[in-house]
């Protein structure tokens, strides 16, 4: 089943300059993106940086709203959902940020981090929401104890166990991954990227998957979509306007590593998830690579 539909999504940020805040042309950070999302599945976003796969999640997430282009979310345009729909919209898919020092307040102890969505979006009793707590941190591999600590008394690995413990507090049915374990060390990836394998088993989640590379990509079985950006656009530094010919080739040539067995330890750690199609950038549907890995 479709999830999540993408069609021809935009995203352009105007330029401003002057004392009146003329407008000075755009940054087009997304530019006509089509794809798709299947229930359980992971669609995997790999683009150099500046190439517009956080303002792709923005949107998704609806933090930003775009300048063209439609959303379904099971077979609803997100346009034409009332309050109560965009409600729903917005328990059903969840975040997980590459920094989780940065997304976690410092201030809250964990209970309270992971409870926040359930209580401003539920009534619970305390009781009610300090045994949700206690489940999602289980689900996520933290002891009990954890509830009573702050952020900064765990390790990177384990505040990316928050932040998922609490992007599932309101069981979400898509999760967008903006490069969650770019921030953590080697030895640390493969847990945190096992750990999003077995959530995904177990609860049937669909993920978007942000890479700044394919090598980093979870693995095997999930569709590869290469975001980039046009050769003409403006204001967009030269070693990040990497032609989307350039991507895609070593997109390919990650696959063939792939393809050889010589990411061996990759496919160990990678998420079980399959997509089969979708994922191609609707103006380069042709070029875009759409083979599993
Ligand atoms: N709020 C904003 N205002 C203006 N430009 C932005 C804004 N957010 C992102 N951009 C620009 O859009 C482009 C894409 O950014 P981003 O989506 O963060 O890329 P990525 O996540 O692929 O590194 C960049 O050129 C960035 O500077
Ligand atoms: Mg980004």
């Amino acid at each position: 089943m479709i999830l999540f539909e993408a069609d021809g999504l935009t995203k352009h940020f105007p330029l401003r300059k002057g004392l009146f805040g003329r407008s000075n042309g755009a940054v087009r950070a997304v530019d006509g993106v089509s794809f798709t999302i299947e229930a359980g599945r992971t669609l995997g976003v790999v683009g150099e940086s500046g190439c517009g796969k956080s303002t792709t999640a923005k949107l998704v997430l609806k933090l930003e709203e775009p300048t063209g282009g439609t959303i379904r979310f099971m077979g609803k345009k997100l346009h034409d959902l009332d309050a109560a729909g965009l409600r729903e919209y917005r328990k059903s898919v969840q975040a997980v940020f590459q920094d989780p020092f940065a997304s976690l307040n410092p201030r809250m102890r964990v209970s309270d981090i992971v409870a926040e969505p359930l209580i401003t979006n539920e009534t619970l009793t305390k009781g009610e929401a300090r045994q949700r707590v206690a489940r999602l941190l289980e689900l996520v591999g933290l002891p009990d104890r954890a509830a009573d600590l702050f952020p900064h008394e765990f390790s990177g690995g384990q505040r990316q166990r928050i932040a998922i413990a609490r992007a599932l507090a309101l069981s979400p049915k898509l999760v967008v991954l903006d490069e969650p374990v770019s921030a953590l060390d080697v030895s640390i990836r493969a847990q945190i990227l096992n750990l999003l394998r077995d959530l995904q088993r177990d609860l049937g989640l669909a993920y978007l998957f942000i890479a700044h590379d394919a090598q980093r990509l979870p693995g095997q079985d999930v569709e590869r979509h290469a975001v980039h950006r046009p050769h003409h656009q403006r204001a967009c530094p030269a070693q990040q306007a990497a032609a989307h010919g350039e991507v895609l080739a070593k997109i390919a040539r990650a696959q063939q590593h792939v393809a050889h067995g010589m990411c061996s330890q990759q496919r160990a750690v990678c998420p079980a998830a399959t997509v089969t199609d979708g994922g191609a950038c609707s103006r380069h549907r042709s070029s875009a690579t759409g083979q599993r890995g």
